[in-house]
């Protein structure tokens, strides 16, 4: 298991200033010392709002919920890692299934931009995970691992600077999480396939991602290489991620 778990809330396309204010100050007053690392990725719109915020204490980092590809130049709407190094970033979630989904992201792409994140000093968080019909199809060890291998092909030997997330497409936001167990299996050949690409395989982070909430946090966390949790829904209310933060420390 990885030194500190991490727990990182995935805000999505919700909130607004005020709404933003009051998780945060809600997150800041009850999160103490916590005894894992802790990220709130807010839409991009947000970070200088959040930035601010967070600025003076050290138990919540910023993170964004996506990086371009791209270095600088015409690229209308996309956000470098440098630009997002400038509002004191310290994670990226690369590669999302819904980005995958609604934005066209391909494996390339994905491993694409970890270059960028990395190289602007930058930890991705890469997501992976298969759709129902794949875990159907018994795809899923397919599935997550040419996801992966894309990434490792590309960034070689920086590669134990990534935080990966194993994501169930089937799992997120439907409520239906998978079981410590089956979340565990994959975590396992996710990380027999770090260890093969670098000798500090056990030093990356991998995330369950999916459903995961302040009642069913502490089993998952419990597995041997679930290393944390990406959190969406639950990240929304405050006493609900306080508890997920507190079943990781
Ligand atoms: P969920 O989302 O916790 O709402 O299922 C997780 C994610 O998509 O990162």
């Amino acid at each position: 298991m990885a030194t500190k778990q991490l727990i990182a809330g995935n805000w999505k396309m919700n909130g607004g200033l005020a709404a933003n204010q009051a998780l945060l100050e809600a997150l800041l007053a009850g999160i103490g010392q916590p005894g894992c690392d802790v990220a709130v990725c807010p839409p991009a719109a947000y970070l200088a709002q959040v930035q601010g915020l967070l600025a003076g204490q050290e138990a919540i980092a910023l993170g964004a919920q996506d990086v371009s590809q791209h270095d600088n130049g015409a690229f209308t709407g996309d956000v470098s890692a440098t630009m997002l190094r400038d509002f004191g970033v310290r994670y990226a979630i690369v590669g999302h299934s819904e980005r995958r989904q609604h934005q066209g992201e391909t494996d390339v792409h994905v491993a694409i931009k970890v270059k960028r994140a990395l190289a602007a000093g930058i930890t991705p968080i890469v997501c992976v995970g298969e759709t129902l019909r794949e875990r159907e199809e018994g795809m899923t060890e397919f599935i997550v691992k040419r996801q992966l291998s894309a990434v490792i092909h590309l960034n070689g030997h920086c590669i134990s600077e990534i935080v990966v997330a194993y994501e169930p497409v089937w799992a997120i936001g439907t409520g239906k999480t998978a079981t410590p167990g089956e979340a565990q299996q994959v975590h396992a050949v996710l990380r027999a396939q770090l260890k093969a690409a670098t000798e500090h395989a056990e030093r990356v982070r991998i995330l369950y991602g999916g459903s995961m909430n302040a009642a069913n946090a502490a089993e998952l966390l419990a597995q041997p290489d679930i290393d944390g949790g990406l959190i969406g829904g639950a990240a929304l209310k405050a006493p609900d991620f306080l508890k997920i933060v507190g079943a990781a420390a």
